[in-house]
């Protein structure tokens, strides 16, 4: 019997090596991770040049142990696909070059993935009928960031934040709680013990008609709640454990209302009844229910990337099966295009 053909997709834009072998049915054979949580945390973030060399001793083990796990060779691969924007120039640079190689070795096509554009794919994968259009919002580390989908694989930006994205936010957040890094599983954790009324954040431009989203205020906020104004004359409270689960829970209440208000608006504004969210900050639970409500609330379908491909990993790069029915393969000398997506309003 004649097996599906399978393509290996490659990620390393950030801090996660990752590798995984996909079936032309969307099938996920294997899927690795590599993190590097423990290399950047005593930092409180990602160092880049770290996070390259990491990546350099990773890429081969990580590739190989997707192809054992999926139980293929690599002859049986009909395409070499790899995230190659945006994200840390020497990072991209490390799975685009592993890429490379093998397409050159094998013979095999090239595809290159926007690593942001997968985030979004990744609600298709798990869809029983086709989800585009839609309005997408991919919330991570480095980008919150709205499109309106017209297909597959047509996304156009249609706002996003103009300073700090939410899921920096929850991790600077943590930083100044003492909560260990990447926070924003951390805060969500502590929260479930918390008041989400106890403190008022900030919510920038909720009402605004802009699609942007500002999320440094509110990280200001949180620092002279939690640790004391500057030039304050009182000492700030303790930070005791039943604070620092209030101060959560409301810090993540606050950023949830934002980013549900502006997918809302976002859906109205561009005529769609299909919404879907991805990255890494689509994990968090309250985020995860306050969708549900919203999609009972207005009948929009909502559409969340699944737990396994809301993180970075490699799995999403199955948005190159639809890249490849377009013919849209890459040259041997494509570049990276590194840095962050921003909408210029
Ligand atoms: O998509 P992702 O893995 O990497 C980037 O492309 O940036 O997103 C990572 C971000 C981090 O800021 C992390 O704190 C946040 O996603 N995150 C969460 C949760 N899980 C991960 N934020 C809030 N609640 C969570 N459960
Ligand atoms: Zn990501």
């Amino acid at each position: 019997m004649n097996q599906p053909e399978v393509l290996l997709a490659i990620e390393s834009s950030c801090d996660e090596t990752a590798a995984a072998v996909i079936d032309c049915d969307l099938n996920v054979l294997s899927s690795v991770i590599a993190t590097q949580d423990e290399l950047h945390q005593r930092f409180g973030g990602v160092v880049p040049e770290i996070a390259s060399r990491a990546h350099l001793s990773n890429i081969l083990p990580v590739i190989d142990e997707a192809l054992r796990k999926s139980e293929r060779k690599l002859e049986d691969l009909s395409a070499i696909a790899v995230m190659t924007q945006p994200g840390l120039v020497g990072s991209l640079l490390v799975g685009l070059t592993a890429a490379k190689t093998l397409a050159l070795v094998l013979n095999k096509p090239l595809v290159a993935v926007n690593h942001i554009h997968a985030h979004l794919y990744a609600c298709q994968m798990i869809a029983e009928e086709e989800i585009f259009p839609a309005v997408g919002l991919v919330v991570s580390g480095g980008h919150t960031n709205l499109y309106d989908c017209r297909s597959t694989t047509e996304y156009e930006l249609v706002g996003s934040t103009i300073d700090d994205a939410a899921g920096e936010a929850f991790d600077k957040a943590a930083a100044m709680l003492g909560l260990p890094y990447p926070g924003g599983p951390h805060i969500a954790r502590v929260a479930q013990q918390g008041n989400p009324k106890a403190f008022r954040f900030p919510r920038t431009f909720i009402k605004d008609e802009r699609l942007a989203f500002s999320f440094s205020g509110i990280k200001t906020s949180m620092r002279y709640t939690a640790l004391g104004q500057p030039g304050a004359r009182e000492e700030p409270l303790p930070l005791t454990e039943q604070r620092i689960a209030d101060l959560s829970a409301s810090y993540q209440e606050a950023i949830v209302d934002v980013l549900i208000a502006k997918c809302h608006q976002a859906a109205k504004k561009f005529g769609r009844k299909s919404l879907c969210v991805g990255g890494g900050v689509a994990a968090n639970q309250r985020f995860r229910e306050r969708l549900d409500e919203l999609q009972e609330r207005e009948g929009i379908r909502v559409t969340i990337a699944p737990m396994s491909l809301c993180t970075d990993n490699a799995a999403m790069g199955a948005i190159a099966w639809e890249l490849l029915k377009q013919g849209d393969i890459a040259d041997l000398d494509v570049d990276v295009t590194p840095g962050l997506v921003r909408h210029r309003s």
